[in-house]
């Protein structure tokens, strides 16, 4: 940008923070308002939840994924519809305004198929929370497939020691790629290999899990191989 612009630019920022900031988020403000906290513990701990969730983090807000006014001390205007978007089959698409390739590969799964019809699947917030949305864990992924897939219900119970299975191999990529990530030497093997990572993460969200464990398999293999090129580059330092 030509230097002459920057400081217009500059200001136009300001008043835009401004702005935004003379309306505030009244959904915020009043949910984390002390009055608030004594009159309603359980929803005010939602509200901590989210404050503390790699959303909050990234300050996302609460119309995000409710809708709603923003920029109103009014309740009952603020909460127009507010709970539509978040209902169990709407889920998806809400998730999905920002989760594109999470979404793209979800809406082609049986899942969501099920989820549409008769609301027996699970949609993002079951395996993913809502509100303390955080990073996943194997573990907690497992018993989140076993709540369905299991003997009693009777329905693929093979399904959660298969998936336990990939998602640890998973878990080794990403120990790998962290530190690929920084002492790699080829740059252009880093971004090559962050996309093939994302990739796989959106397309296990199709559940085809037979093609995500080749996927997985073979991206493995290539971190293993930048691994050791990595410690390599480092030790030459
Ligand atoms: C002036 C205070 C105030 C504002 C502003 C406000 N809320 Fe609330 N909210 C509450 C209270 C109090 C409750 C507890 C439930 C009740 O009494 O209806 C609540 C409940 C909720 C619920 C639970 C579902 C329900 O309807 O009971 C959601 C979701 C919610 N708020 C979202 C929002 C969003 C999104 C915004 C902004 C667009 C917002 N709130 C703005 C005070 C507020
Ligand atoms: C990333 C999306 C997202 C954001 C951002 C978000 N919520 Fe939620 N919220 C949800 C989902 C999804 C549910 C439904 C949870 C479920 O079905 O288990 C929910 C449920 C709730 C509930 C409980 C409603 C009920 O009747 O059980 C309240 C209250 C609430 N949210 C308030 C808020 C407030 C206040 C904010 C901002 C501080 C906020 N949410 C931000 C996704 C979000
Ligand atoms: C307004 C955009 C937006 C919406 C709507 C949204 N997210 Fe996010 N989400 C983000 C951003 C930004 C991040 C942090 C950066 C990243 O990891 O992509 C994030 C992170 C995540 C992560 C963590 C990824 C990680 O690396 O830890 C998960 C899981 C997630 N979101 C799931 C959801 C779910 C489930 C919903 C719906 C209830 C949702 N998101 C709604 C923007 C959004
Ligand atoms: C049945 C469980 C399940 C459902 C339903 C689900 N996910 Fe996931 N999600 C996973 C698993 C497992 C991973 C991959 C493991 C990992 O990344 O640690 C993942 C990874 C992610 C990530 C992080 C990718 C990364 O960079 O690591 C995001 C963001 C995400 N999902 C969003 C969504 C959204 C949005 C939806 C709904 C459209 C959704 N998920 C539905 C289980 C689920
Ligand atoms: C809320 C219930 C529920 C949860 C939780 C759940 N599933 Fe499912 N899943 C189903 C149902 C119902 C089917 C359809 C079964 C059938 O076709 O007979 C299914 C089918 C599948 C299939 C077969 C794919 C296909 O296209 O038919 C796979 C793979 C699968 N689930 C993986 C998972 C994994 C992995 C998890 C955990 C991360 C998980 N599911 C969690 C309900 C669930």
């Amino acid at each position: 940008m030509n230097s002459k612009w920057l400081l217009p630019f500059f200001i136009f920022a300001l008043v835009l923070t401004a702005a935004s900031a003379s309306f505030g988020d009244e959904c915020i403000d009043c949910h984390k308002d002390p009055a608030f906290k004594v009159k309603h513990p359980s929803l005010y701990n939602y509200f901590v939840d989210f404050d503390n969730s790699v959303h909050g983090v990234e300050g996302l807000s609460c119309v995000d994924c409710h809708g709603g006014d923003p920029n109103t001390k009014d309740m009952e205007k603020a909460h127009d519809n507010v709970l539509a978007p978040v209902k169990f089959d709407q889920i998806p698409i809400t998730c999905g305004q920002c989760h594109i390739d999470q979404r793209d590969a979800f809406v082609t799964s049986n899942h969501y198929k099920i989820l549409e019809t008769d609301g027996t699947a699970p949609n993002c917030a079951t395996c993913h929370g809502a509100m303390e949305m955080d990073f996943i864990f194997v573990t907690r992924v497992k018993s989140t497939c076993l709540f369905c897939h299991n003997h009693d219900s009777g329905i693929l119970p093979e399904i959660p020691g298969k998936a336990d299975y990939v998602l640890n191999k998973i878990n080794i990529i990403k120990g790998y790629r962290s530190f690929v990530n920084t002492h790699a030497k080829d740059r252009e093997l880093v971004a090559k290999l962050n996309v093939d990572y994302e990739n796989l993460t959106a397309k296990w969200h199709r559940f085809d899990l037979t093609d995500v464990e080749i996927d997985t398999k073979e991206l493995l293999g290539e971190y293993r191989k930048a691994k050791g090129q990595a410690l390599k580059d480092r030790k030459e330092k």
